[in-house]
């Protein structure tokens, strides 16, 4: 799948989709640090997302304006010695920053995360679709991290990580006993501190891009057949199929067009795979299915 990761610098997520051999590219204003620069778009990302097709896009916007901290910069008050934007013109980069993410959400993009700390977005966009910590993806970190998801399934954390325990309190890694974060405030600190973490950027990739992800979803197809996930992986092998690793949401709606397979877990029928082509009802045998998807794949390329 094309893959666009927009505002990622760090590459974290871009390369986990490159191990799973996605198209994947970051996007940032600034070069990439993640060592592969032949992966990385330099520029804004709404002009990247303009100059192609993408299938999916995971955004991680710049939460400056968009954090519940520092509130009291919004108040009217005159202007700062620091050159930090307070008052009326603090208010309107937090506009502009609420409208970057709606259009990105809002892009021609069909898959879209969005990833940002609690803030202003719950009110001023919507409640994200979910709320994940690092510690629940194997990291020694606690971040409150919001997700806004189009076309995408939740995520499942992976491992724990056990904190230790100050005072009756959960403490992590990045955290000083009182509860702070232990990089304070600073141009390279905020940078640091905004990389995603290894563990969520391999849950992202494999959870919403691994081949699992299809088994997942429901939906009920034009003609289907029951079969074992192995007849599926049969099926998608037929050839480099593209749409393989699309969420149904996506393939449901390029499939009236162009005709589709995909997987899907069948719960009105009791079974646990259920193949399909297109829209409809209509069971067959699995071997005439694989025939019919087969030459519904041959005709549309
Ligand atoms: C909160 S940081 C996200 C970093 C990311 N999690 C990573 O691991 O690289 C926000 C990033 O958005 C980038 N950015 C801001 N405006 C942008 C734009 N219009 N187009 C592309 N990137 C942008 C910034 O340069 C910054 O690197």
């Amino acid at each position: 799948m094309k893959i666009l990761v927009g505002c990622e610098e760090s590459q974290a997520v871009t390369i986990e989709l490159r191990k799973l051999g996605h198209e994947a590219y970051s996007c940032d204003l600034l070069p990439c640090s993640g060592g592969h620069p032949e992966w990385h778009i330099q520029g804004d990302v709404f002009e990247v997302i303009e100059s192609r097709k993408w299938d999916a896009g995971i955004f991680f916007p710049d939460c400056t304006y968009l954090t519940v901290s520092a509130e009291w910069c919004y108040k009217n008050q005159p202007e700062l010695k620091s050159g930090k934007l307070v008052g009326e013109k603090r208010r309107l980069a937090r506009i502009s920053a609420v409208q970057f993410v709606k259009d990105l959400y809002n892009s021609n993009i069909p898959l879209v995360a969005i990833e940002n700390p609690i803030g202003a977005l719950s009110s001023k966009f919507r409640k994200p679709d979910q709320i994940i910590q690092p510690y629940q993806f194997g990291e020694d970190a606690s971040k409150a991290t919001c997700l806004w998801l189009k076309g995408l399934p939740l995520l499942t954390g992976t491992s724990d990580y056990p904190p230790r325990i100050v005072d009756g309190k959960k403490r992590w890694g990045n955290q000083t006993d009182s509860g702070q974060n232990k990089l304070g405030p600073s141009v390279d600190r905020a940078k640091m501190r905004s990389k995603t973490y290894p563990g969520i950027a391999k849950a992202m990739a494999e959870q919403w891009f691994g081949g699992s992800y299809m088994i997942q979803n429901l939906r009920v197809g034009d003609y289907f057949a029951h079969g074992t996930e192995e007849q599926y992986r049969e099926l998608l092998t037929i050839e480099d199929y593209p749409y393989k690793a699309l969420s149904i949401e996506y393939v449901a709606e390029r499939c009236t067009h162009e005709g589709a397979i995909y997987v899907q877990k069948s719960t009105y029928h009791g079974s646990e795979l259920c193949l399909s082509v297109g829209f409809g009802t209509t069971e067959l045998p699995f071997e005439e299915f694989k025939q019919r998807a087969i030459n519904t794949f041959k005709q549309t390329t």
